[in-house]
């Protein structure tokens, strides 16, 4: 075990360190604190005690204001810089409140006149160490409480990217590395590195010694689902370079799905153990986010896969529709963008879209398709697609959120639309956008019983329906993207070209 792994004082006897010139006051405070149960070293200078502190380890150090050489003023300089959360107490026989004021703002927790009484000495040992213990704690709670929320974020997230930028920031961060590496592995393919980071404060030579080291790691028979502390010699890497690598496996429900590679160099500490725990609130969530990732990925393309399936045979049963589900789609999709809706709303809309008319899947096409005027009954017959529409996709759970684009595509913001009859806004936004989107394309169509309109036509007849027929704020934003898109005076031809390119 290395020293920087030796468990701190809190499982055995605190460290006290005694650096007086004066041999009578370093063999009483020797014999007194060791009989109290502290393990007590003492020295006889400020440059003896530098040299103990990487062996000894003080918690406490109990230093002589007046000594030869490096006196104790300069020795709590030199503490301040090497080893801050070491307990300085100043001892000094020239009790004058200016040292003592003086002892105190280079960093003395507190002093101790001379002479002493010894329980005086170990109440103020006691002190210290207590507020140090409840300074830890607290630094602890604020780790655990960071390391929770970024962990939070993570399992919140769905796409892998954004869960690999967030996980190498924060195991970075949080870890206090140089540097760190993601590499993920999958079924079949060698691991490949995914995201790198570098601590901007870094030597140069960081980044070099990450991709050496954490390719031996992944690659060279390391286990990889165990969580490590590893250094030079585990990796055999010359230790002119010396490092501290801490690898956190990202486990998932039925696999091993990565690994997080954390680097330290000098003068940063090597991992220790607690750290790697506390590190594992974050891995372990963000591997679950990396299954869910997967998961919800897996689903997407089944929605697409199915929403196309089904778009397909429509198309197929009726001639007349081809290619118009997927041109309101792209109507719908620019009008929803137009009006600054979040891309999850927009994909939603634009997938309805494709989907809008699925009802007519049940409706006898030869009897709609005709170029006379639809009697009375045919009519209500092809009302009734908006209905049926909504029947076929009810039993398919996860297409409800296109449910009401199919079902209240045919609403009129004047209330005298159908199914429902819904008015203004109780139709739901995604069926007001359907509706221009759908006129629109109907318009600029072949049909069995008239030829297309031509665009500017079309426009116009939309720009007379807002407000009756459309949804004003809608057809506004349609006319702006319409005209941003394709310009003023474009034929639908040359438009539907250039969206096909
Ligand atoms: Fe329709």
């Amino acid at each position: 075990m290395s020293l920087d792994e030796k468990p701190s004082g809190e499982f055995g006897p605190p460290r006290v360190l005694v650096v007086d010139d004066e041999p009578s006051i370093r063999e009483v405070l020797k014999d007194f604190l060791g009989l109290e149960g502290f393990d007590v070293y003492v020295v006889s200078s400020a440059e003896t005690a530098l040299d103990c502190l990487d062996d000894f380890r003080p918690e406490v150090i109990l230093l002589d204001l007046e000594m030869p050489g490096m006196n104790g003023l300069q020795l709590l300089d030199e503490l301040a810089q090497r080893r801050p959360t070491i307990l300085p107490v100043m001892m000094t026989g020239y009790g004058t409140v200016e040292t003592a004021i003086q002892a105190m703002k280079s960093g003395a927790y507190d002093y101790i006149l001379k002479p002493f009484q010894v329980p005086e000495v170990i109440k103020v040992i006691e002190r210290g160490l207590e507020q140090r213990r409840l300074e830890a704690e607290n630094v602890q709670l604020k780790e655990l409480i960071d390391l929770y929320d970024a962990s939070e974020k993570v399992g919140e997230e769905l796409d892998p990217d954004h869960i690999y930028d967030v996980l190498v920031h924060m195991m970075g961060t949080q870890s206090q590395a140089h540097a760190v590496s993601l590499w993920r592995f999958e079924q079949n393919r060698l691991p490949a590195q995914v995201r790198r980071w570098i601590d901007p404060d870094a030597p140069d030579s960081v980044g070099e010694l990450l991709d050496e080291a954490s390719r031996i790691c992944v690659s060279e028979g390391q286990d990889t689902s165990t969580a490590l502390i590893l250094n030079n010699e585990d990796l055999k890497l010359p230790a002119a370079s010396p490092f501290s690598l801490l690898c956190m496996p990202l486990r998932g429900e039925q696999s091993v799905l990565g690994t997080v590679i954390a680097l330290r160099v000098p003068p940063r500490r090597r991992f220790r153990e607690s750290k790697r725990k506390l590190l594992s609130i974050l891995t372990d969530r963000a591997a679950a986010a990396m299954d869910n990732a997967r998961l919800y990925g897996d689903l997407q393309q089944t929605f697409k896969q199915t929403i196309q399936a089904l778009a397909n045979i429509l198309e197929d049963k009726d001639p007349y529709t081809r290619g118009h589900s997927e041109r309101v789609s792209h109507y719908a999709r620019m009008i929803a963008e137009g009006m600054g809706l979040t891309s999850e709303a927009v994909e939603r809309i634009a997938d309805s879209a494709l989907m809008h008319d699925i009802g007519k899947l049940g409706i006898r096409f030869e009897e709609l398709n005709k170029s006379d005027p639809l009697t009375a009954s045919e009519y209500e017959m092809f009302k009734s697609h908006t209905t049926r529409g909504k029947w076929i996709l009810e039993p398919i759970e996860f297409l409800h959120p296109l449910i009401p684009g199919v079902y209240y595509h045919h609403e009129r913001w004047d209330g005298r639309g159908y199914p429902v009859g819904l008015k203004g806004e109780e139709t739901p936004l995604m069926a007001r956008i359907l509706a221009v989107a759908d006129t629109y394309d109907a318009m600029t169509s072949h049909r069995a019983y008239r030829r297309a309109l031509p665009h500017d036509v079309a426009i116009r007849e939309i720009e007379n329906c807002a407000g009756t027929q459309f949804d004003p704020a809608v057809v506004e934003v349609f006319l702006a993207q319409m005209r941003a898109h394709y310009g003023d005076r474009t034929s639908r031809s040359e438009r539907w070209r250039s969206l096909a390119e």
